[in-house]
This record gives C-alpha cells, structure tokens and sequence, in this order.
C-alpha cells in the first residue's frame, strides 16, 4: 500500500485544522545541546514532519543526523542535556507539550511506543519475558492477570516467536538477538498503540532477521492502524518499508515524498548521493563514508552547502526553507535537481 497524499489532502481540505488531523504533526521544532563555553550547538532546526493516521513515515540520515534526539523530543525526553526551545509537537490532535507530566507518561506507555536497538538492555534480565509484556497490558489495558497473560502470548504469535509457550518463560539472556528484538516489539505493540517509532531498531540484526521483523511490524501496523515513524541509516530498506520517506541531515528534513516519488524522482543532491552511498557501487560508496561528517554547527546558508557538489554562492548565503515542489513532495533547496 502506498499513501496516497493526494486523496488524503482534499479529504483534509475542509477541515479546520489539518495539522490535527494527522497520528502526528511537528512544526518548526528546535532542539539544542548548550554547551560549557559558546553558543549551543543545534542537533534539531526549524523541523516540520506530518505522518498520517495507519502511515509510515521513514526518516532516514547518517550518524549524527539528529534521528535520536528527534524521537526523544518526540516523547519530549530529548537526551540530557538537550532543550526543545522551539516548535509544537501534535499527536493525535493534541499539543503533547502542553500535557501534564502524568498525562504524558500515561500516552507513551499507551498510546505511543518506541523500539530501540540493543533489545536487552531494554529488558528485565531476573523477570521472564512473558511476564513482561503480560505487566505492560495489566498496567496500561487494565487486563486482570489471566487475560494479560493471554494477551502476551497472542503477542508473541504475532511477532513470530517459535515455542511462544515456552517463552512465555524464558529470561532475556536465554534468547538471541533476533528473539530478544521481537520481545520488545511485541512489548512496544501490546496496547496497539496509536503511534510506534522504530529508532534504528533493527541494524544490529543479520539482513534475513531484520528483513523478518520489519515484514512482522509492518503487518502489526497495517492490523492495529497504527502510524510509524521508522529510523534508519539505510535509505534501502525504507524503499520496501515505509509510505513516505524524510531525509535529514544535521538536524534538518532536506526532502520529504511518498516513497515512489523519492526513489523515482529524488530532488535533493543530498538523497542522490545517499541513494548511490548505498548502491551497490563500492567506489561511490567509499567516496561517500570519507565525507560524511555529521555535526550540526550552524553557519549562515544551507547546512549542505559544504558537501554539495552543486553548491553556488546563494547557498553560502542563505537557509533555503522546505518548500513544496508537487503533491507533497517537498525540498529544501535552492537548486532542485530536474533529472537524477
Ligand atoms: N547527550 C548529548 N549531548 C550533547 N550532544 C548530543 C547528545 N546527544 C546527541 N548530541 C548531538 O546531537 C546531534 C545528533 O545526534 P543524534 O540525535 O544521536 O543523531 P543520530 O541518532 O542521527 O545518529 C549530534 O551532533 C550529537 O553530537
Ligand atoms: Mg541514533
């Protein structure tokens, strides 16, 4: 299923305010880390990201791009000692910051879940992991103890564990890597949350594992209608995964499309060079791991301009916004390219 941006617009069109209308909208969203000495430096600038209800959106960018803090912000922890000093951030239509402190950790157990890498440190190592995910429905679904139980087994169906019976039993440290992954989406989808990030969940995994997985989280979102921000550093698997596909780069969305658009028509010099970093041409590859630097220490003009083999004075110069070229196909950029 590809979103249909079109369609979902004029749906939209009519209503009083569309931002609303979306699992999730962020507009204009600033986060800093502030630093000993100087001015703070900016992981997060003046970004604008509108997923809509049972989507997924993937947000792709190399290390140090801002991913993390981005789904940290999101649940409006960004990593210590991180500020968001700009932005709003609506889920389901509602300001997440304005909520109390209470009613915003009753929303992330629920409503919205996040799937990190490294799945056992996410995990109880002396509780089994059943229990865990049982505790999970008990506390948020308000299951007694039998159905919660009940409950966390469907899940572990669902996620595709084999012997879920047995498992059900099992401590962190009894399962491989793939397993332990699977326990805690399946931790992340009990209560069919309205909202699900991946942050890089899954890179650690061997490709036919992680091909698995995200076919099985895919499916669980399609069934719950669930929306999902997906995070990864390899644009590749966004091509298989997601409806629309963000790229960012040092804090920044530099393009945003359905995810035909993006890989048919790329309009950034940036996502043309991320497309051919991972293609399978090994030079072009090399090439593109020697410059990639991250870092979001802002000069005036486009943060790209430095890396840009297209770059011209304007780009030195001045900040180009994110504009809309065609049917939600969005760039920011002075110079567009026409024909990749
Ligand atoms: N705890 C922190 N303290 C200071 N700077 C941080 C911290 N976490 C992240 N940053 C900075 O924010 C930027 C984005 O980091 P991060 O969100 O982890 O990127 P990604 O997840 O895309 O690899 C980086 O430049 C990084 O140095
Ligand atoms: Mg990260």
């Amino acid at each position: 299923m590809v979103f249909d941006m079109n369609k979902n617009a004029s749906l939209r069109s009519g209503l009083p305010d569309p931002l609303k209308r979306n699992a999730l909208s962020i507009r204009d969203l600033r986060v800093e880390f502030p630093k000993a000495m100087g001015a703070p430096s900016v992981a997060i600038n003046s970004l604008d990201i509108d997923i809509a209800p049972g989507s997924i959106l993937g947000l792709v960018g190399e290390s140090g791009a801002g991913k993390t803090t981005l789904a940290r912000s999101i649940l409006n922890h960004p990593p210590a000692p991180g500020r968001i000093t700009n932005g709003k951030i609506w889920f389901d239509g509602v300001d997440l910051r304005q909520l109390s402190e209470g009613e915003q950790q009753r929303k992330r157990g629920r409503d919205l879940s996040i799937v990190v890498p490294n799945p056992r440190g996410e995990l109880n190592p002396l509780i089994p992991v059943g229990e865990q995910i049982a505790t999970r429905a008990r506390v948020h679904l308000k299951l007694d103890k039998r159905a919660a139980r009940a409950k966390a087994l469907d899940m572990l169906r669902k996620v595709q564990i084999p012997d879920p019976e047995r498992r059900m039993n099992a401590y962190a440290h009894e399962l491989s890597g793939g397993m332990a992954q699977r326990v805690v989406i399946a931790m992340a989808l009990v209560c069919s949350p309205r909202f699900v990030i991946s942050d890089d969940a899954t890179s650690g995994l061997d490709v036919t594992v992680q091909a698995q997985i995200l076919k099985t989280m895919r499916q669980l979102s399609q069934e719950q209608d669930s929306a999902m921000l997906f995070i990864t550093r390899d644009i590749g698997i966004t091509a298989h995964f997601c409806d629309r596909v963000a790229v960012m780069y040092a804090g920044e969305v530099l393009e945003v499309a359905s995810r035909n658009a993006l890989f048919l028509r790329p309009r950034h010099p940036y996502t043309i060079m991320l497309m051919a970093a991972f293609s399978h041409n090994a030079k072009l590859r090399n090439d593109w791991h020697r410059s990639a630097s991250g870092g979001a220490d802002r000069k005036s003009g486009c943060c790209y301009a430095d890396r840009c083999p297209m770059a011209q004075q304007k780009c030195r110069e001045q900040a180009p916004a994110l504009a809309d070229l065609a049917d939600g196909h969005s760039v920011r950029c002075h110079f567009p390219v026409e024909r990749a």
